[in-house]
């Protein structure tokens, strides 16, 4: 299937991405995990990198064991991306490894899904939707709002549990392979 990138950012849906790395790995992907800084808070490192049988990668630096941790990316999803990591990376700003590999996967022309975890309050404020809208016309596939099925409760009112983590993986299995048929004219997949 290829290479895919998930990068976990600090909220509280965090946690799930193991079945998430799960799934995607019984579909043939190889999966390698990113998080930000604060996203390390929000699950075990550990359990994380035995369900994608690779290290978390949270700065420029190699593994400990000197391992080459993040193959290039055939997909991406960002997951869950909070309100400070989507407004960063619509703007451009590429001050952490995980925002500066983003960029360049996205700007590489990477099948991407960005699914933001922002409660009502934060989604109602215009840099957000700023954001949301120059990602979407930048190519970016924004998991987000009423026509996805997905979209923002009050503070507080947040359920982990739905957070549309496999959609996510359906979706950009759909760009990989529409990607795949545009750049050279065949389908990779059946
Ligand atoms: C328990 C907890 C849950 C949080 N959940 C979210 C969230 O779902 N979405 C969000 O945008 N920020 C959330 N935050 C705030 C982010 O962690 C914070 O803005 C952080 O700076 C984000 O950094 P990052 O974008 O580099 O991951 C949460 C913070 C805490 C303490």
């Amino acid at each position: 299937m290829g290479d895919l990138r998930i990068v976990v950012c600090g909220g509280g849906a965090a946690n799930g991405v193991v079945g998430l790395i799960q799934e995607a790995t019984r579909r043939g992907w190889s999966v390698d995990v990113t998080a930000t800084q604060s996203g390390l808070d929000f699950f075990e490192k550990s359990e994380v990198a035995r369900a994608s049988g690779k290290p978390v990668r949270t700065t420029y630096k190699f593994a400990p064991d000197g391992r080459r941790i993040s193959p290039p990316a055939d997909g991406l999803i960002v997951a869950p991306a909070t309100f400070n990591t989507i407004n960063k990376l619509a703007a451009g700003i590429a001050d952490t490894y995980p925002l500066s590999s983003v960029a360049e996967v996205i700007g590489r022309g990477v099948p991407t899904v960005v699914v933001p975890a922002v409660n009502s309050a934060l989604a109602a404020r215009l840099p957000f939707r700023r954001a949301i809208d120059d990602l979407r016309s930048e190519g970016v596939r924004v998991l987000f709002g009423p026509e996805d099925g997905w979209e923002p409760l009050p503070p507080g009112q947040n359920d982990p549990r739905k957070f549309p983590w496999l959609r996510a993986l359906d979706l950009v299995e759909e760009a990989f392979g529409l990607t795949t048929v545009d750049q050279v004219g065949v389908p990779l997949r059946a």
